[in-house]
């Protein structure tokens, strides 16, 4: 039997931890007289409102944790730490032979970190991604778990050059794609079925048609700390966002830290008055933050996102769509070069132009990247066990 330990810790982790988990379900389904892959899921706890985190195991039916370690919300060091604290003794009572961590939070570190001290291998999924920017708490993350990991899944050739770079053995770094592109090929037909739309405002009248074509809009996505805790930083991404929302109305599913920072920097007004009104008009319509299909069903049908996230820049790139990436630098370049993201920066001149330019030229010429093809899990599986037990 091998035992391998699972984490999630914060949104973007459940749509990457998903297809591993279901991949090895297929594999013990499969291999019945095979060795047996026993897989538990630990949840940290980072994110635990209901609409960050149960509405993701609701819409990708991912099992129930075995364990939730409930640490919540803190500074980067007491979240770290009690993850550290309370992620120990569960390794040491399950004793697992591998534990797998995905993407750049702060529960991917604190959970690698302790495995290491404790002598239990890590499997990094999205390993060798670089922003080369030191200020992102992020990148500090991707750079410390890659250097302490013993397997490491890619999504994109050039981060395996990262990898070398730094020193790490070409043996542990495999090529797979990616296993968030896994989950929206996967969800994406059951998507159309969510009301995302309806409940917005943004289907056209019924008598028009039997399927009504939804009306234009855009999306807003903005949570990065240098984005939305320095209130000038943020009012002038709000400013240039809102010329924008004058052409086409604009969809902003708010992430709860930027909803305490709009609310303490006084920049409600921003905000179309009719929020939750159908969103016909003008202006910048404030939801809560969606679950996985009704924002994939958003994302799918709209003219433009604006974003300051990473795995939104990739999923713009699968979908088609055109996607403005509001940071001075991307950890992805594959989406750029073969994408249909461009990475404007913040200046709020500079976002207008592109912003404006987007809508106007339609959806940009891609080729989807290489292996992102909805098997990047079944090929984790497939290596994880060859590298178990090799020949
Ligand atoms: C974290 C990740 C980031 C990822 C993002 C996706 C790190 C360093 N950052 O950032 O890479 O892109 O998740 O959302 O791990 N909060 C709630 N409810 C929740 C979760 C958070 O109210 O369920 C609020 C709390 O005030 C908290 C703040 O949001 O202090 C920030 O949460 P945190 O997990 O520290 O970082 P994110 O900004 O969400």
């Amino acid at each position: 039997m091998l035992k391998i330990i699972n984490i999630v810790g914060a949104r973007p982790n459940f749509m990457k931890i998903a297809p591993i988990i279901e991949a090895i379900g297929k594999y013990n389904n499969e291999a019945a007289s095979k060795r047996h892959i026993k897989s538990l899921l630990v949840h940290t706890g980072q994110h635990y409102d209901e609409k960050m985190s149960k509405l993701f195991f609701d819409d990708l039916e991912i099992p129930k944790p075995d364990i939730d370690l409930g640490i919540g919300s803190g500074t980067h060091a007491e979240q770290t730490a009690e993850i550290m604290r309370r992620f120990e003794p569960v390794l040491l009572k399950e004793r697992p032979d591998y534990i797998l961590v995905v993407g750049d939070v702060n529960s991917t570190i604190a959970c690698a970190l302790t495995a290491s001290k404790l002598g239990v291998k890590i499997i990094h999924v999205e390993a060798g991604l670089r922003s080369f920017d030191r200020s992102m708490p992020e990148e500090i993350n991707r750079v410390l778990t890659d250097a302490i990991s013993d397997i490491l899944f890619t999504t994109e050739k050039g981060a395996e050059d990262n990898l070398l770079r730094e020193g790490i053995s070409k043996e542990k770094i495999f090529f797979v794609g990616n296993v968030m592109i896994d989950t929206l090929l996967k969800q994406k037909k059951k998507a159309q079925g969510s009301d995302v739309l309806s409940r917005l405002g943004l289907t056209g009248s019924k008598t028009e048609a039997r399927r009504p074509k939804p009306l234009p809009y855009a999306v807003l996505t903005l949570h990065r700390p240098s984005n939305v805790d320095k209130k000038e930083n943020l009012s002038g991404i709000m400013e240039a966002v809102s010329v924008i929302s004058e052409k086409t109305p604009v969809i902003f599913p708010i992430h709860p830290r930027t909803r305490k920072k709009i609310d303490e920097f006084r920049l409600q007004h921003f905000f179309n008055a009719s929020a939750g009104k159908p969103a016909k008009k003008a202006g910048i319509y404030l939801t809560e933050p969606l679950g996985y299909l009704d924002f994939l069903n958003l994302m799918s049908n709209t003219r433009l996102i604006l974003t300051d996230s990473g795995g939104l820049q990739e999923e713009a790139t699968v979908l088609g769509v055109p996607c403005i990436t509001l940071r001075e630098n991307t950890e992805r370049p594959v989406t750029v070069t073969e994408g249909t993201n461009k990475v404007v920066g913040t200046n709020k001149l500079k976002i207008i132009e592109e912003g404006l330019n987007a809508l106007r030229d339609g959806a940009r010429k891609r080729r989807i990247p290489e292996l992102w093809d909805g098997k990047a899990a079944e090929r984790i599986v497939e290596i994880i066990l060859r590298n178990h037990n090799p020949k």
